[in-house]
């Protein structure tokens, strides 16, 4: 299908771009009046994502009320691990929390094989195919899933941590127990995410959104080696982000794996990314989120400062995900000052 708004798959091709595409991680939530008010008449956040129809409407929502240059399926990294056989429950105000965990081999040997556990994501599949067709070539679609590290972290931690120093135990006590459930987990992963890019997905985004509390040596050898798996095996079919949030110390590394987009959660600064990664490489984020409560003037200025910080080979984003009491019109002045810059 030929794209209306091309500018995020041009920039993600590496071609330069008359400005930075944008979009929000996050961007289908609760910042939008329209999310909330579908939200409000279901039994729960889970419904949503298992309705492809529903998925699809809010997926569109800030592609039609905000005006950005891509849009994300509407669903969450936690699907993986239920397909797994491991279910979760998303408790209003708290977030995650998993009533069964991995605690010990036996826990693993249960888990269903990589094929079955992607064979029981049809309705992400569903939804993808309805948000391509209701898209219409407006923008692209971006599919995602949780990195192994991420997901292994909910399965063992139950839930959200500080520390996360239940499942980080599990690293160092039983390594090798922990190698192998990364290995599922990643195994389900290629699968499920092959199958999103033959639904319609036009690019892949990985997000480890718990890199920040390995050390360089433990995201190498239990997160980045599960996420170099998923590029090799994604990147023939489709161009892929990686999100290793705070993974500081290792951006050279996540660069040479070869995937297309390197995304940046906000304690890098432009100056020093591009320092250390070069001009060429194609960089995703990193506005603090918490810089949109400022008044909408200095968002404007932050976010000029950060493109113009970044130059070429960039997609206009946050470090993480907005959050869900950010003002609207702070949201659109990001969104407004990325389409109206124009590099020298
Ligand atoms: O717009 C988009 O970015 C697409 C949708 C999306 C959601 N979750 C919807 C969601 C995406 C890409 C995710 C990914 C996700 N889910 C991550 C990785 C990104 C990150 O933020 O670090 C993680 C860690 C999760 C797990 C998860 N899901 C948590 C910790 C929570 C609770 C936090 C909260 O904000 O309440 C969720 C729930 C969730 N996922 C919501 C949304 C819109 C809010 C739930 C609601 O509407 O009640």
């Amino acid at each position: 299908m030929q794209l209306k708004n091309d500018i995020f798959l041009r920039a993600v091709r590496g071609e330069k771009t008359e400005r930075p595409p944008v979009w929000l991680m996050r961007q289908a939530g609760r910042i939008l009046a329209s999310y909330r008010a579908v939200r409000e008449k279901l039994s729960g956040f889970k419904e949503l994502v298992e309705t492809p129809e529903l998925a699809c409407e809010v997926t569109l929502q800030p592609v039609d009320e905000l005006g950005v240059d891509a849009a994300i399926i509407f669903s969450d990294i936690l699907v993986i691990p239920e397909a797994l056989g491991l279910p979760y429950q998303m408790e209003e105000k708290k977030g995650p929390y998993f009533p069964h965990t991995i605690n010990n081999q036996t826990d693993i040997d249960a888990l269903l094989a990589a094929d079955e556990a992607a064979e029981r994501l049809d309705y992400v599949y569903n939804a993808l195919q309805l948000t391509q067709k209701a898209l219409n070539g407006r923008v692209p679609l971006i599919g995602f899933a949780g990195a192994p590290f991420t997901i292994f972290a909910y399965m063992v931690e139950g839930s959200g941590s500080k520390t996360f120093s239940k499942a980080k135990k599990m690293l160092y006590q039983a390594p090798d127990m922990a190698h192998e459930l990364l290995q599922k987990i990643t195994n389900a992963t290629i699968l499920y995410l092959q199958k999103q890019v033959a639904a319609g997905a036009d690019v892949i985004q990985v997000f480890d959104s718990w890199a920040g509390l390995l050390s360089p040596q433990s995201f190498n050898e239990f997160s980045l080696a599960y996420m170099q798996q998923i590029v090799d095996a994604v990147r023939p079919y489709a161009p892929i982000t990686l999100f290793a949030k705070d993974a500081t110390g290792s951006l050279l590394d996540i660069a040479a794996t070869g995937c297309n987009v390197l995304g940046l959660g906000w304690g890098t600064s432009p100056t020093q990314a591009r320092r250390l990664l070069g001009a060429n490489t194609i960089i995703q984020g990193n506005l603090d989120p918490c810089a949109l409560y400022a008044d909408t003037n200095t968002v404007t200025a932050l976010t000029q400062k950060m493109i113009a910080g970044f130059g070429q080979h960039h997609i206009c984003n946050l470090g993480h995900g907005v959050y869900p009491d950010t003002p609207l019109d702070s949201v659109k002045a990001f969104i407004d000052a990325a389409k109206n810059f124009r590099y020298q």
